[in-house]
């Protein structure tokens, strides 16, 4: 199970992970990414804001939970982190390094630390390689086995560390099922080592049966290994079972972040309470009044002025929710919980 581990400046804890593994491993700094898209074939070209001046920390071995509505731009900050996405403005920190600047042949230490488990296991995986193939294809990229023999055991210790067997490495993907595929897609992402995992709804195209199953296995890789996740997720629930600290995604910024506790226990922002309203809780005394979310979410080409929620906001007021934007900012000083919000609810 993982540790809380409370907010970002707040002492520790004798649950936390030792102090060395406090450090921030990834950060990124007023960070954006934008596309530019056209209208039809000769129409106006456009910008579409798909993240914008995000600025959030994952420390060694923490799991940062990232929730938020369809589009709102969950995978695209994954990507630009990893670089598989080339951010528009800002930075990329990770392990002290400024990482934006460097070339490909610099990027390639890096790469074996930072991966990618996507949601869709099976267009994810070659289906004309065997699974000895994809998890040997890592090791062999990164120069991680002294000969054929030794990748071989490097790729049987890791099939059995994420519930495989060894017999299984000469079969092909469509050969497993969807959960068993997830656990292949895993293999391969911890055969170079990583820090740090960018889990892109790890679970969500799994059957409901198989989801726990896999989310355990992720939780005992990370105590195990001491592994750093950024989980991406629409399942409110599994978040709040996974993450040491969370961030609440809206139109292409963060609105809300914090640890999980106060987060779930005391959300401030409009947004986030509506989002945790539509979760179901078995406990009847915990059970919120269901906020309602009217409208869609707007436009990332056409975004409204002010705080971008307001349209669709129960707490906007008027004159300034429609014309200021809110700045993230901390509500009380050290809590670490921060909201962006001119009329949040209070603790
Ligand atoms: N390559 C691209 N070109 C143009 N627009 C893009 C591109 N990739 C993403 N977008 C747009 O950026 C916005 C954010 O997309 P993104 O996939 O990051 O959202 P998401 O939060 O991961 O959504 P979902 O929950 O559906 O996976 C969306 O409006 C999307 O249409
Ligand atoms: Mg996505």
């Amino acid at each position: 199970m993982a540790q809380k581990t409370g907010t970002d400046d707040a002492p520790l804890k004798l649950t936390d992970p030792p102090p060395g593994k406090q450090r921030t491993l990834v950060a990124t700094e007023r960070m954006g990414k934008y596309f530019p898209v056209q209208k039809g074939l000769f129409g106006e070209r456009q910008v579409l804001r798909a993240v914008d001046s995000v600025s959030l920390r994952v420390r060694r071995g923490e799991t940062l939970g990232l929730v938020g509505e369809s589009g709102c731009g969950k995978s695209t900050l994954g990507r630009c982190i990893l670089r598989l996405v080339e951010p528009t403005y800002g930075r990329v920190v990770y392990d002290g390094r400024d990482i934006l600047p460097l070339s490909s042949s610099e990027m390639r230490p890096l790469r074996r630390k930072m991966q990618i488990i996507f949601q869709d296991p099976y267009s994810s995986l070659n289906p004309r390689m065997t699974v000895r193939q994809i998890v040997g294809e890592a090791i062999q990229i990164h120069k991680l086995a002294a000969s054929k023999k030794d990748e071989e055991e490097m790729v049987a210790d890791l099939l059995q560390k994420v519930g495989l067997r060894r017999e299984h490495m000469g079969r092909y993907p469509h050969e497993f099922s969807g959960g068993q595929r997830q656990r292949i897609g895993i293999a391969r992402a911890l055969a170079v080592k990583p820090e740090f995992i960018v889990c892109d709804e790890p679970i969500s195209a799994l059957d409901v049966s198989i989801q726990a199953q896999i989310v355990n296995l992720l939780l005992d890789l990370q105590d195990e290994l001491g592994v750093a996740f950024l989980f991406i997720s629409h399942d409110l629930k599994v978040v709040e079972h996974v993450s040491h600290r969370v961030c609440v995604m809206y139109l292409g910024r963060i609105v809300e972040q914090g640890g999980v506790e106060e987060l779930y226990g005391a959300p401030l922002h409009p947004y986030t309470r509506a989002l945790l309203s539509a979760v179901p809780v078995a406990d009847p005394e915990k059970k919120r009044l269901r906020i309602l979310l009217e409208g869609d979410v707007p436009s990332p080409i056409d975004p409204p002025g002010g705080c971008s929620f307001h349209p669709r906001c129960n707490r906007a007021l008027r004159g300034t929710c429609e014309k200021e934007e809110p700045p993230l900012a901390e509500v009380r000083q050290g809590s670490g919980h921060k909201v962006a919000c001119w009329n949040p609810h209070t603790e």
